[in-house]
C-alpha cells in the first residue's frame, strides 16, 4: 500500500506538471482528490490494517495528500491567471469580510485634544519615556531626597550618574518634556505634549503602572492665571459641552506656584451628584497652575521676563470617564472583549 501512494504521488505530481488549463485542473482532481478519486480509495482501506500499520500508513497518506492538494492550489492559481477568461467568478457572491479595526479611545481623546490645542497655535512636542532623573524630578523642583519623590514612585533603571545616584527612570509624568522644549524653543512658547507615563502602583481598579498624559506649557510676557483659567475652560467645553463649569482649588504641585487642581463639572449629572463624581458634581481633571521660576530657569528661561503656566491632564482617566470603562487595566490587557466593545 506504501508503494500505492508513492505511485499515486508520482503520477498526480507528473500529470499537474502537464496541465495546461482548468479542464486538464478538474480531471486531476477528479482522479485523484476527489471523494470517489484513487487516494480516498486507498485511504479508505486503511481500515482494514492492523493498529499500527494504519497508524504508519495513515499518517503517511495524510501527509501525501496535504502535499498534493497544495500543489494542486498552487497551479490552480498560476494556470487561473493564464486562463482568466475561463475563471468563473460569482459576483453575485457576498464579498470576503474584512474586519475593520479602530482606534484606542486613548487615541481619540490625544486627537480630539491636539486639533483643539493646534487650533489654538500649540504645537504638538514629545519627549522620551524613558527619562533622566534630572528631567524628571530635579528639573521640576524635586530635589534628590525632597519628599515629593514619594508622590509618584517609578522604575529605576540600573545606570549611574557619576556620584553613584541612579540617573535614568522611566518618567512618571509628562511635565519632564515642559523644561525639554523650554530649552530647545526658548520663549514664547506654546506646547502641548501627548505621552505614555509609568509609575510603581500596586494596580488595581484605578491604578495602573502605564498610562497615558496630556501636558501643557504657555510662555510669554504678563502669562497670569486668568490666562490659566480661560484655557481651562476652553478644554473643558470642548470635552464635556458648553454648560460644562471649571472651579480651581488649590494643591501643591513643586513645578507650579500657585499649584492647583482642576475640577469640572460631572458631565453624567451634570453637576446634580451621581456615582461617577462621588456625588460632589464635579469631576478631578487636571493638574495645572503657573510655572515655578526655579523651572524656568532650569528651561534656560529668565523669569523676570517672562512667566508661563502649565497644566497636565489625566488622558487615560478621560477615556474612562467618557467610556464609562471601570477598571483602567483593561486598557493595557490586550483583551479583544473589551476593545471591541469601544
Ligand atoms: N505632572 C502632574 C502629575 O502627574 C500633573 C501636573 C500638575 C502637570 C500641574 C502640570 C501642572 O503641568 O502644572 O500628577
Amino acid at each position: 500500500m506504501k508503494n500505492r501512494l508513492q505511485a499515486i504521488r508520482a503520477e498526480f505530481l507528473d500529470k499537474l506538471k502537464q496541465a495546461q488549463n482548468l479542464d486538464n485542473l478538474r480531471e486531476i482532481e477528479l482522479k485523484y482528490l476527489s471523494r470517489k478519486g484513487e487516494l480516498s480509495e486507498v485511504m479508505h482501506n486503511l481500515k482494514d490494517l492492523s493498529l499500527e500499520l494504519k497508524k504508519e500508513l495513515g499518517e503517511l497518506a495524510n501527509n501525501i495528500k496535504k502535499e498534493l492538494e497544495n500543489s494542486f492550489e498552487e497551479t490552480k492559481k498560476i494556470i487561473g491567471i493564464k486562463d482568466d477568461n475561463k475563471v468563473f467568478v460569482d459576483i453575485t457572491l457576498p464579498g470576503e469580510k474584512v474586519d475593520r479595526g479602530h482606534l484606542n479611545p486613548i487615541t481619540v481623546i490625544q486627537r480630539e485634544m491636539e486639533d483643539l490645542f493646534t487650533s489654538l497655535g500649540f504645537i504638538i512636542a514629545d519627549g522620551p519615556e524613558l527619562e533622566s532623573d534630572y528631567f524628571n524630578f530635579t528639573a521640576l523642583n524635586i530635589p534628590p531626597l525632597h519628599p515629593a519623590r514619594d508622590m509618584q514612585d517609578t522604575f529605576y533603571v540600573d545606570s549611574k550618574n557619576s556620584d553613584g545616584t541612579l540617573d535614568l527612570v522611566m518618567r512618571t509624568h509628562t511635565s519632564p518634556v515642559q523644561v525639554r522644549t523650554m530649552k530647545k524653543f526658548g520663549a514664547p512658547l506654546k506646547a502641548v505634549i501627548p505621552g505614555r507615563c509609568f509609575r510603581n502602583e500596586a494596580t488595581d481598579a484605578r491604578h495602573e503602572h502605564t498610562f497615558y498624559q496630556f501636558e501643557g506649557i504657555m510662555i510669554d510676557k504678563n502669562i497670569n492665571f486668568a490666562n490659566l483659567k480661560s484655557l481651562l475652560e476652553i478644554v473643558g467645553k470642548k470635552l464635556f459641552g458648553p454648560n460644562t463649569k471649571l472651579r480651581m482649588r488649590p494643591k501643591f504641585y513643586p513645578f507650579v506656584e500657585p499649584g492647583n487642581n482642576g475640577e469640572y463639572t460631572c458631565f453624567l449629572c451634570e453637576g446634580k451628584g451621581c456615582r461617577v463624581c462621588k456625588n460632589t458634581g464635579w469631576l478631578e481633571i487636571v493638574g495645572a497652575g503657573l510655572v515655578h521660576p526655579d523651572v524656568l530657569r532650569a528651561g534656560g528661561i529668565d523669569p523676570e521676563q517672562y512667566s508661563g503656566l502649565a497644566f497636565g491632564f489625566g488622558l487615560t482617566r478621560l477615556a474612562m470617564l467618557k467610556y464609562g470603562v471601570n477598571d483602567v487595566r483593561a486598557f493595557n490587557s490586550g483583551d479583544l472583549k473589551f476593545l471591541e466593545q469601544i
